[in-house]
């Protein structure tokens, strides 16, 4: 079974290799490949300030850096030789390195583990994913914002329940997207700021013996300060559940778009339309037009959160310090962060590509006695009647409304009369859609004005 021979990294006291099945489950290069720029970029800063307090030589660190880059160039070339027999990134670009350069790249581990090593590259890689799906997020909240300007007047019906409850406009509902999309950026900005401290030179858990500088390495690689404690640097990755949780969040959020222009789409609504390029045809009903983007975006959302189930399920057994469980903690990184960059994406394009159909919207926005709430508080505004006594006449007018087969303004004045002696012509002045949504002019309501202002300040914030 175990025939190969010893592994050249770790291998002085075994003498023989690992089974098959052994190197099978241990090995994680397949994916954590992906950080191989974060791992020369750790490994650069690491020599660089070895060799700055005298650990290693000039010519050493100089060999080392042009190793490194011809490695990385291999990489990016598609060039690179990757050994599932030397494990992981880690192992395969600094036993090419020695390949390469002889001595002085046995010098580099020096100070330094895997263990520290693995925290900081996985530190990097989230962090520079933070600052890819920050961007994107600023893109579909322009997206937004630019389709709420458009639409800051155009009314269609508001729901809970997905009952139709009172009208909006179509651009406040945008913007209320904006404000969600504007709290996971927030959250990925807290999330950033918390991680921003270098786990490197925690070594493999105590520390080390060797006068590494950890604020040299901190400060060159982009951290706030070096990790205050050893054994938390090499064991924590609740930077990475907490990254997972912003992920799966705004995942949500896209998702519940999504849902929306799934229900929008559906002929039977017909609110906006998304065109070919969003679109995909039935191979056997040639009259289909499935809005498949927007399923996608809600479905993937599955993954991302069970990303974040998965890394906090693997980390709640764990005693101090690494185990090698953790090696599990990236696929679900990358896949969350690869899957948010897909579905923020394919949301922009979808944002910019429907076309709402304002008449189809207006005139449902009309329907189902949207306005009874208005009609309600004209009768408390005018008649001074308690809120409750108003809601239940507006009841009984709706239910006549129903019976008869019209909306509240088909009502005649002598039909509410007959309920409500009060009640004069100036109550069908609120009855209309557009004097609804005008009249709500409270702080965040949905009046035309409001939603206008709000995205021009949305629109300046995010230019
Ligand atoms: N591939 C490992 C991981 O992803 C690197 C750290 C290995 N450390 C160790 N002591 N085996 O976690």
């Amino acid at each position: 079974m175990s025939s190969s021979s010893a592994n050249q990294q770790w291998g002085g006291r075994f003498a023989e290799g690992p089974s098959a099945i052994m190197a099978a489950i241990n090995a994680s290069i397949g994916f954590d490949r992906k950080m191989w720029r974060q791992d020369i970029q750790g490994s650069l800063a690491h020599a660089a300030m070895l060799k700055h307090v005298g650990i290693i030589s000039a010519e050493d660190e100089a060999a080392i850096r042009a190793g490194l880059g011809k490695i990385a160039a291999r990489i990016e070339a598609g060039d690179f030789p990757f050994d599932d027999a030397l494990e992981d990134i880690h192992m395969n670009i600094e036993a090419r390195l020695t390949e390469t350069i002889g001595e002085a790249g046995k010098r580099l581990h020096t100070g330094r583990s895997r263990n520290d090593q693995v925290a900081l590259d996985v530190r990097l890689w989230v962090r520079d994913a933070i600052d890819g799906l920050s961007g994107q997020i600023t893109d579909v909240m322009r997206a937004l914002v630019a389709r709420a300007e458009e639409h800051a007047g155009s009314v269609m019906p508001g729901f809970t329940h997905l009952q139709p409850a009172q009208p909006v406009t179509f651009g406040h509902h945008m913007l209320a997207y904006v404000e969600m999309l504007s709290r996971d950026l927030s959250r990925l900005a807290d999330c950033r700021a918390r991680l921003n401290e270098s786990p490197l030179g925690a070594a493999a858990l105590a520390g080390t013996g060797f006068a590494i500088d950890r604020h040299m390495t901190a400060k060159a690689l982009g951290f706030d300060r070096p990790m205050r404690n050893s054994l938390d640097a090499v064991a924590s990755r609740d930077f990475a559940a907490e990254f997972l949780f912003c992920c799966a969040m705004c995942s949500v959020h896209l998702s519940r778009l999504a849902e929306e222009i799934v229900i929008w789409t559906n002929p039977y609504f017909g609110f906006v339309k998304l065109s070919d390029a969003f679109t995909t045809g039935s191979s056997i009903m040639p009259q289909k037009r499935n809005p498949d983007a927007a399923e996608l975006v809600r479905g993937k959302t599955g993954r991302v959160i069970g990303a974040l189930m998965g890394l906090m399920t693997v980390m709640k057994g764990l005693a101090l310090t690494y185990f090698k469980d953790m090696q599990e903690d990236k696929e679900g990184i990358f896949d969350a962060a690869e899957t948010l960059t897909l579905t923020l994406a394919a949301t922009a394009g979808m944002v910019r590509d429907m076309k709402p159909q304002t008449e189809r919207l207006a005139a449902a926005a009309g329907a189902g006695f949207s306005t009874a709430t208005d009609l309600a508080d004209w009768l408390v505004r005018s008649l001074k009647m308690p809120f409750r006594d108003a809601h239940h006449v507006t009841g009984t007018l709706v239910a006549k409304a129903e019976a008869r087969g019209v909306d509240l303004s088909g009502l005649t004045l002598a039909e509410m009369q007959a309920l409500e002696p009060r009640i004069t012509q100036g109550v069908f002045d609120v009855l209309t859609v557009e004097a609804s949504v005008r009249s709500r002019i409270s702080y965040g309501g949905t009046a035309p004005a409001n939603v206008a202002a709000m995205a021009a300040e949305w629109k300046a914030k995010l230019a």
